[in-house]
């Protein structure tokens, strides 16, 4: 799908003092795997969540495959699905299979046909073992994997995920890298994990509410670093 951002800046009240996160964003992207770099603060979640209207921008717009997250939130957000890094911040339901059955819930499917495709999820993000816990029980790495099936399974044609493997050890971040990988669908990941970004089709740097540097992966994490290395 195409991402459209025109001439965003976008401003937290923040108790009315008024805090420019983005200023004068404008950017076409089409591309299957598109990565977000930069420093703490320089606006990534904020532009992520621009992609689902989770945020609305204070001035300019943004359009996903046409429709205006101002306009159209309800149907931006049937097609773009949102992981957060907290997976806590995410899993709504008491049980494993109860939260992934959620985002099938108004669809009008039959308890079965329910039931089928979240068997299917589970299976396919390694959880049916798991379907009948308590989601608090699992580990990190389940969590954020059980997140990933519960926003899946709603059938979005672009998947945004903020820092989804910061809080996981080594080898739960290698699954949820592993299972980003593999996914059909289309990506934009905000990552510090920088190596998650090799074969990414672009990769974006912000600094300090500016787009700095769009380009391949490679050139684009060259320039993050050496960002970071003038910081005094
Ligand atoms: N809801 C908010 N109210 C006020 N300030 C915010 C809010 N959310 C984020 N900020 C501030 O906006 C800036 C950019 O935040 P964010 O988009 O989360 O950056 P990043 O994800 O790159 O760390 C930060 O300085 C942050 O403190
Ligand atoms: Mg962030």
């Amino acid at each position: 799908m195409l991402i459209e951002v025109d001439d965003v800046t976008h401003v937290y009240d923040d108790g009315g003092r008024g805090r420019t996160v983005l200023e004068d964003l404008t950017l076409r992207a089409d591309e299957h795997r598109i990565g977000v770099v930069g420093a703490n603060g320089s606006g990534k979640s904020t532009f992520a969540r621009l992609l689902n209207g989770l945020v609305l921008p204070t001035a300019g717009a943004v359009r996903v495959d046409g429709l205006d997250t101002a306009d159209d939130g309800r149907a931006v957000r049937r097609r773009v699905g949102f992981c957060f890094t907290d997976p806590d911040a995410q899993i709504v339901m008491p049980t494993v299979r109860e939260d992934v059955a959620f985002g099938l819930r108004r669809r009008g499917l039959t308890r079965d046909e329910v039931d089928e495709r979240v068997d299917a999820m589970l299976e396919e993000h390694g959880l049916s073992a798991h379907a009948d816990h308590p989601a608090h029980l699992l580990s990190g790495g389940q969590k954020q994997l059980l997140a990933l099936a519960s926003v899946l399974v709603t059938g979005p044609d672009l998947l945004v995920m903020d820092e989804p493997t910061t809080l996981l050890d080594l080898r739960n971040a290698a699954r949820v890298a592993e299972t980003v990988a593999r996914l059909p669908l289309q990506v934009v990941l905000v990552t510090h994990h920088l190596d998650l970004l090799a074969g990414f089709d672009r990769v974006l740097v912000f600094d300090e509410g500016r787009l700095v540097h769009d380009g391949a992966p490679d050139a684009a994490v060259g320039h993050y670093r050496a960002l970071m290395a003038a910081l005094p």
